[in-house]
């Protein structure tokens, strides 16, 4: 293999550039021609393919968001797209391709591995942390820490005006970042798509934590919580119980994307990176690189579709236990 391609796809996350540099800079070691394709599937197919050196990838190891910039292509859904993709591959002499993303675009390097011939490693980049085989996304940990500090300046005004807030954290189908910061911040309640809402019940407990004696509290909600979003759910609790008619909704959406990538990101994207390359060099394809027990390894890329990245469910045991 002389040529590899590397891309970012789906949603960015801090330590995506980190991956880049590293990913660039492991081919450059060993003599690969590397390549960068600019907004993921979509700059494949529109040929938007440029050459890479050491040198593209300076000075950006501590810098979010991705120098390729990226999208979620509908077109490479279809045969025809990626027809057109692996033309503009060939065209390049390109043999091996690095994705960095989550599922969908796993999905894509597959069928774009079997249809076409081309190699394709992935590497989980996600902050929603929601890729099966790999214990961490990258940039998972940096979101995390961006909504930790957010629930902290949260409680200060919530404190102060003795109100409860509801926060909204990202998460459609993961409530990753919502348990976490939640334990993290110390909240009161964190709602997630892994557990069912009942309204009800949420009352009872923000009802019997001010019987305790708490005049301010947290509520974290991921925005795939089955009972609504978490202006939903503030409403619905105003409805239930109209003593707790100060209530207020904060949305920290696409603030956890953006920002400085911590360094066990930077570290994990490093990792693999290299790991990823060198992967390709040993002929390998259609693996995703995981983080396993502080390990990274290489695992079949199936698993990150076939199985599910979960956190404890004794979090929720704790979270209980705690919020008294
Ligand atoms: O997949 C990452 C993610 O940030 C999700 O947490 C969120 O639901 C989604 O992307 C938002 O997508 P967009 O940036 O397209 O609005």
């Amino acid at each position: 293999m002389k040529r590899i391609g590397v891309l970012t796809s789906g949603g960015d996350a801090p330590g995506m550039n980190a991956a880049i540099r590293a990913i660039v800079r492991t081919g450059v070691a060993h003599d690969l021609e590397m390549y960068g394709i600019k907004r993921g599937y979509q700059g494949m197919i529109d040929g938007a393919i440029e050459a890479m050196d050491a040198r593209s990838v300076s000075g950006i190891i501590h810098r979010g968001g991705t120098l390729l910039h990226t999208a979620r292509c509908e077109a490479f859904r279809e045969v025809e797209g990626r027809a057109a993709a692996a033309a503009q591959l060939a065209r390049h002499g390109i043999e091996g391709l690095v994705v960095i993303g989550g599922n969908g675009s796993y999905h894509g390097a597959y069928k774009l591995c079997q249809e076409h011939g081309i190699a394709c490693v992935g590497l989980p980049g996600t902050i929603d942390n929601d890729i099966g085989g790999t214990q961490y996304t990258i940039g998972f940990d940096t979101a995390l820490n961006t909504a930790v500090e957010a629930i902290d300046r949260l409680r200060d005004t919530a404190a102060s005006h003795d109100r409860i807030f509801f926060v909204e954290m990202m998460g459609r189908c993961s409530g990753f970042i919502a348990m976490y910061s939640g334990l993290a911040g110390g909240a009161e309640e964190m709602l997630v798509p892994e557990s069912i809402t009942v309204i009800s019940e949420l009352v009872d407990i923000l009802r019997e934590a001010r019987a305790r004696g708490k005049t301010s509290m947290i509520v974290v909600v991921a925005e795939g919580d089955d009972a609504g979003d978490a202006s939903t759910i503030a409403r619905k609790v105003r409805e239930a119980a109209p003593e707790f008619k100060k209530t207020r909704v904060t949305v920290i959406g696409h603030l956890q994307r953006g920002g400085t990538p911590t360094a066990f990101d930077r570290v994990l994207a490093t990792r693999m990176g290299v790991i990823g390359v060198e992967a390709l060099l040993e002929g390998k394809s259609n693996v995703m690189t995981a983080f396993e027990n502080n390990t990274v390894t290489l695992r079949p890329i199936a698993d990150s579709w076939e199985t599910y990245n979960k956190f404890d469910p004794d979090l929720f045991r704790l979270a209980k236990l705690l919020s008294v």
